[in-house]
């Protein structure tokens, strides 16, 4: 059996912006855990719980802002993805339907989720449904308003969503004065941020998340 793959979404688009390091935090937290049962060699295996875990990164969907003409949970549920109206939508279902799960990593934007996030979740139904979902947040005090509403968002979307969400306050990281937006990779997080982060257990949080999220995928 192939590993479940799990997608770490980037959620945020604009630029510069801090996302794509918070989400690479995230990654090697969880791939750099010995409990959790990921399998990134390739190789054969016959344990059912091994997963894999990728970033997909909105800013790279090149989502419009939702302009489809269908209601996506009115469409067939075995196969939406034809059914779309724009060539945009059907690819975005096809890249999402090649996931079993999701750890949406996401800033605060005045107290909820970046329009970013909200646009991309809203363009498909079946897609999300059923599958089960992490968030991790971030913001000035940890962006816990803005995993409520994602909570409350994947939930309508009858998504799994993982009890554990840890939240990063960012207090020190910021850009470089004079950033350009090809060097917002380059963003590094601030030692006191990362001492914060350990001191408050929050990657003893998000190593419970990546521990819950493969055992939802397996109940049915
Ligand atoms: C439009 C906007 C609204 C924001 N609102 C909040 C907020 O409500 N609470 C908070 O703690 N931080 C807020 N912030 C600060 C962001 O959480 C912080 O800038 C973070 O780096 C944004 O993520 P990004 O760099 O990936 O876009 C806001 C930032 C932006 C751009």
């Amino acid at each position: 059996m192939p590993p479940k793959r799990v997608a770490i979404v980037t959620s945020s688009t604009r630029s510069p912006r801090l996302n794509p390091t918070i989400t690479q935090y995230v990654y090697d937290v969880l791939i750099s855990d010995p409990t959790i049962p990921t399998n990134h060699s390739g190789t054969t295996d016959t344990d059912p719980r091994h997963i894999t875990l990728e970033i997909i990164d909105l800013e790279k969907q090149s989502l419009p802002l939702y302009d489809e003409s269908v209601i996506p949970a009115s469409l067939p549920a075995a196969d939406p993805t034809p059914h779309y109206s724009k060539a945009h939508t059907r690819a975005w279902s096809a890249v999402v339907r090649q996931y079993d799960a999701f750890i949406f990593v996401t800033p605060q934007y005045n107290w909820s989720i970046p329009a970013s996030l909200k646009n991309a979740l809203d363009y498909l139904y079946f897609e999300w449904k059923g599958k089960p979902a992490g968030i991790v947040s971030y913001g000035g005090r940890g962006g816990g308003k803005a995993a409520d509403h994602l909570r409350g968002i994947l939930t309508g979307l009858r998504m799994r969503v993982v009890g554990t969400a840890p939240g990063l306050p960012v207090k020190f990281t910021g850009f470089p004065v004079g950033t350009l937006s090809e060097e917002e990779e380059k963003v590094q997080l601030d030692e006191r941020d990362l001492a914060g982060w350990r001191e408050a257990g929050v990657e003893g949080m998000m190593q419970n998340l990546g521990m819950e999220l493969p055992l939802l995928m397996y109940v049915p």
